[in-house]
């Protein structure tokens, strides 16, 4: 049996994937079994922030992990403290908490939001607002939280205490929060799963204003969105705003598992021995090498990302067949004429990977791609959207 057959047979059905077994990979660029190379557009969803097996990286991590690999939360180990002193120093929050994952980062966020709401106004007051096309993680919790019927479907019933509002209607916003039992507001400051949707900026000072008058909880899922992906450290800071609750995880771990909860002020004691825990999260080796990710995501690199951005806006947005670029910093869905999955399966035999979110193609590349590697991948992406031939 082939790699591909004994996946079929061995792995729970979970995942449709792509004809290609990726074999390794070195900075933007991926390798398969027949040594075929891959301009990677897509960094294992927004994961390998600097790209594959990045010098920097490996080596902070092979240090940290011939010194000490684990030791579980009973002890204190120097990367994670660090980790958390950077965390909070770059963003303005107060406290940290470390897990594995975006959905567990997500479900601490929605633990102390509810710790917040219960202790100050009582258990009555416990809907957490999402938006509806958001995607906030497969657990069942971060399923409820998932503003999309189609994800719940097979498994009700799930954690009760959601209602979703439509992204970007403020009318239906104002009308969810009035009914008086809101404890928090969560969302995507762009929506990833759902189509690289960005929020307007009007739709997300409402959501502050909202919550500045009743004491809501905002809820920043920026799993995706966050450490330099949309041109800032975090998406937040293109907004203007301050949220209480700021979820991360993808990019920060640089591709080993981690996910991170970032309190503001206001939240950092709502939490007490007891109330949470992970044995695997705050992990000395996979926050060892997000030390080395944050560090290096400077304003000197975010400035680089934001002139990518606008690179392959304007180049994608001349060609026939793209009908609309939308997202932020190297995050980015474009709408094409061409069916997607077409464009996505001619973009992989052409030598550039390439993802979809709903029916747009989506491109988040390494954060440090190299121009000359970029304007490689956007000359075919061009030339297999276009329509003209
Ligand atoms: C915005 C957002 N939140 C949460 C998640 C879930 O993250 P994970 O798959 O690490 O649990 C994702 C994953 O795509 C995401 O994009």
């Amino acid at each position: 049996m082939n790699l591909k057959e004994t996946d079929s047979k061995y792995l729970a059905h979970t995942y449709g994937r792509f004809p290609l077994v990726i074999k390794e990979g070195k900075g933007s660029l991926a390798y398969d079994e027949e040594g075929k190379e891959y301009i990677d557009m897509a960094t294992g969803i927004a994961v390998n922030a600097f790209g594959y097996s990045d010098e920097s990286w490996t080596q902070a991590v092979t240090e940290q992990l011939t010194t000490l690999q684990h030791t579980s939360n009973l002890y204190y180990t120097e990367p994670c403290v660090k980790l958390a002193e950077l965390l909070c120093e770059r963003t303005g929050m107060s406290k940290v908490f470390f897990s594995n994952s975006g959905a567990e980062a997500n479900e601490c966020a929605i633990k102390a939001a509810r710790k917040y709401s219960a202790s100050k106004y009582g258990a009555e007051r416990n809907v957490i607002l999402t938006l509806r096309n958001s995607f906030h993680g497969r657990t069942i919790t971060t399923l409820a939280a998932t503003g999309q019927d189609a994800f719940h479907n097979d498994f009700l019933p799930l954690t009760q205490g959601f209602d979703y509002v439509e992204a970007n209607n403020i009318n239906d916003l104002e009308a969810k929060v009035e009914r008086g039992n809101v404890a928090a507001i969560m969302f995507e400051f762009v929506q990833g799963e759902g189509g690289v949707m960005p929020l307007t900026q009007e739709f997300v000072n409402r959501i502050f204003e909202l919550s500045e008058k009743y004491d809501i909880v905002t809820i920043a899922d920026e799993v995706q969105t966050g450490n330099g992906r949309t041109g800032k450290l975090y998406a937040f800071m293109n907004y203007g705003v301050a949220p209480d609750i700021v979820s991360t995880a993808k990019g920060l771990g640089g591709g080993l598992p981690l996910g991170a909860t970032l309190l503001s002020e206001k939240l950092s004691g709502v939490f007490v021995p007891g109330d949470h825990g992970s044995t695997f999260g705050g992990n000395p080796v996979c926050c060892a090498g997000a030390l080395n990710i944050l560090s290096r995501i400077d304003d000197a690199l975010l400035s680089e990302i934001n002139e990518k951005s606008q690179y392959i806006r304007s180049e994608l947005m001349n060609t026939k067949g793209v009908t609309s670029v939308d997202g932020m910093g190297l995050m980015l869905g474009i709408t094409t004429e061409k069916p997607v999955d077409e464009i996505v399966s001619e973009c992989m035999n052409r030598g550039v990977l390439v993802i979809k979110a709903k029916q747009k193609l989506r491109l988040l590349p390494a954060l440090n791609i190299p121009m000359e590697t970029l304007s490689k991948a956007v000359e075919i992406i061009k030339s297999v959207c276009n329509t003209e031939v």
